[in-house]
């Protein structure tokens, strides 16, 4: 899964696609990667169009795997544009209840070392950490830091926290890929369309890497 045609394009390039279909307004490819079969679609940006996409991979193809690709802003300073975050978990920031806790999704171990592994063996600089998810993307330094400050959390995007939930709610392994596309302040809009054409491909790479050894 990814959120956007171009994070998804490269893995449909590299299928063997045996049949397409049309779902939610979707476009679902289905056919063998590496060796897999596998349902390769965009859900679409934010966590409903995620959640909706995800679970209906689950109910209609009963996939036994979630692996979501796509772009994030980074949190921490260590992180750099085309550097690689693995998810070790996820949640939502700006999600709210007064009966539930911040929870966060723990992503498959076995799943979280081939990426790491795989990246590795591609020579990119991949961090394994946390990842924080919201309907609208981060791009002011001060909202930056209470994020950090709050969560921890390594890097913020739109999907992930809601694919980790659906896919813990349906006892499924999931893990995220995720590129650094900016800084998730001021200037993130304008980093975001320098670098995107560039890193686009990274997670994708590493997907196909990692099938490999699955
Ligand atoms: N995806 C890429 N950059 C982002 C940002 N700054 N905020 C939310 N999602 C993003």
């Amino acid at each position: 899964m990814g959120a956007l045609e171009q994070e998804v394009q490269l893995l449909v390039d590299r299928m063997t696609v045996s049949k397409v279909e049309e779902h939610l307004t979707r476009t679902f490819y289905r056919g063998t990667v590496a060796g897999h079969e596998a349902v390769v679609v965009y859900s679409g940006i934010g966590k409903v169009r995620a959640s909706a996409c995800c679970q209906f991979l689950i109910d209609r193809f009963s996939v036994d795997r979630v692996i979501f690709t796509g772009a994030a802003g980074a949190l921490t300073p260590r992180l750099s544009v085309g550097d690689i975050v693995v998810s070790e978990k996820t949640t939502e920031w700006d999600f709210q209840s007064s009966v539930e806790g911040h929870i966060w999704h723990q992503a498959d171990p076995g799943l979280v070392s081939l990426a790491k592994e795989a990246a590795a063996r591609l020579h990119r600089q991949c961090f394994v950490g946390s990842i924080l998810t919201g309907d609208r993307p981060v791009l002011k330094t001060d909202h930056k830091h209470k994020l950090l400050a709050a969560f921890n959390a390594d890097c913020v995007e739109m999907e992930g926290g809601a694919v980790g939930l659906v896919c813990r709610l349906n006892n499924v392994p999931f893990v995220l890929i995720r590129v650094i596309s900016d800084f998730a302040d001021e200037s993130a809009l304008q980093e975001f369309d320098r670098s995107f054409s560039k890193v686009a491909p990274l997670p994708t790479e590493v997907v196909l890497e990692m099938l490999k050894e699955m």
